[in-house]
């Protein structure tokens, strides 16, 4: 029965097999067991001779099946690890995976461009008072702007708002200083959608306020921003404006982006883009009406269309496709 026990053993695929075995000889009801019992049988003189017999064949029994299981267990983990390793060459199939929109990455680019200038990122309700979006700001009663046919009235003092310039209020009467921020977000103006105009587009709104202020400071801003933004040799353009809260009021041209200023189709052989933004120094009321001492502070604002950045920034013709959802357009960047 030795032999035969060696040869199960021997056989034996997995430790569960083994077990069974081992039961089979070794366990209480099992081949060895019964032999030693049935030792009282057998006539005195034999005894002892049995008795060594059995153990010794036992012993064997018990090594043969220790020996297998760390023989099958060196296996098992071997299976292991071949199984958990990875194919690095294997197949797969490529799902599409989306990415922030156009509009969306430019938002993010111009934020961050703007972070790294020490400008804190404020975020602001695109719902807001008639108080933040027109009285505070200077704004006279009869502002076009402030007309049902140019902006959208959901109550007589709450509106969607048409410029992100609510968000200077905002954060002037939080009431601390110095202040240094951007905001950006959409805006609403009940305007004919065309190759130029959306009912809903993006504003970058900058603020900053301190002693000592002054147009030199805002010059610098925008020409280290543009130049992060388009490069190297990009030049601004400044013209006069108005703005009911600023004085003075300037509007913005850059170089055109896609000629460099040479001249081409997109830029009308100006060499100039569209005016990008609109700005000046804060206006006195504007400062009074959020509490802050006009004496004694001066500020610069800006407001930036973020679309029309992203359509000079990236060649489009047409501000639909930055809305449309137009696979075809959306898969290029
Ligand atoms: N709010 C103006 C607009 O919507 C843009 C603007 C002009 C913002 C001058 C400003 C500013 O902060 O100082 O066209």
């Amino acid at each position: 029965s030795l032999t035969k026990a060696q040869n199960e053993i021997e056989a034996a695929k997995s430790l569960d097999e083994l077990e069974k075995i081992r039961i089979t000889y070794l366990g209480k009801k099992g081949v060895m067991t019964d032999l030693k019992k049935n030792i009282s049988k057998l006539p005195n003189e034999e005894k002892p001779m049995a008795g060594k017999l059995i153990n010794e064949t036992s012993t064997q029994i018990e090594n043969a099946l220790a020996e297998k299981s760390e023989l099958l267990k060196k296996e098992l983990l071997k299976e292991k690890i071949a199984e958990e390793t990875i194919d690095v060459t294997a197949h797969f199939e490529k799902h599409d995976s989306g990415h922030l929109a156009l509009i969306n990455q430019t938002l993010e680019e111009l934020e961050t461009i703007f972070q790294n200038m020490g400008f804190d990122v404020v975020e602001g309700p695109e719902i807001d008072t008639v108080k933040n979006v027109f009285d505070d700001l200077n704004s006279p009663a009869d502002h076009p702007a402030r007309s049902t046919s140019d902006t959208f009235y959901i109550t007589d003092d709450i509106l969607l708002r048409p410029h992100t310039s609510s968000m200077q209020i905002r954060v002037m009467e939080e009431g601390k200083l110095p202040i240094k921020m951007v905001s950006a977000g959409r805006v609403f103006r009940n305007d004919e959608v065309d190759a130029t105009h959306s009912p809903m587009f993006h504003q970058l709104e900058c603020l900053v306020v301190d002693e000592n202020v002054s147009m030199a400071n805002l010059k610098a801003t925008l020409e280290t921003f543009i130049k992060e933004m388009f490069g190297d040799d990009m030049e601004l353009r400044y013209r006069p404006h108005h703005f009911p809260f600023t004085e003075p009021s300037l509007e913005v041209d850059a170089t055109c982006p896609i000629c460099r200023g040479e001249g081409c189709p997109a830029c009308g052989n100006t060499g100039w883009s569209m005016e990008l933004l609109g700005g000046g120094m804060v206006h006195p009321n504007v400062l009074e009406a959020c509490g802050i001492d006009s004496e004694k502070y001066t500020g610069f604002a800006f407001g930036l269309g973020v679309d029309r950045i992203a359509m000079v920034k990236y060649g489009l013709d047409d501000i639909r496709l930055l809305y449309d959802n137009d696979k075809r357009f959306l898969e290029q960047f």
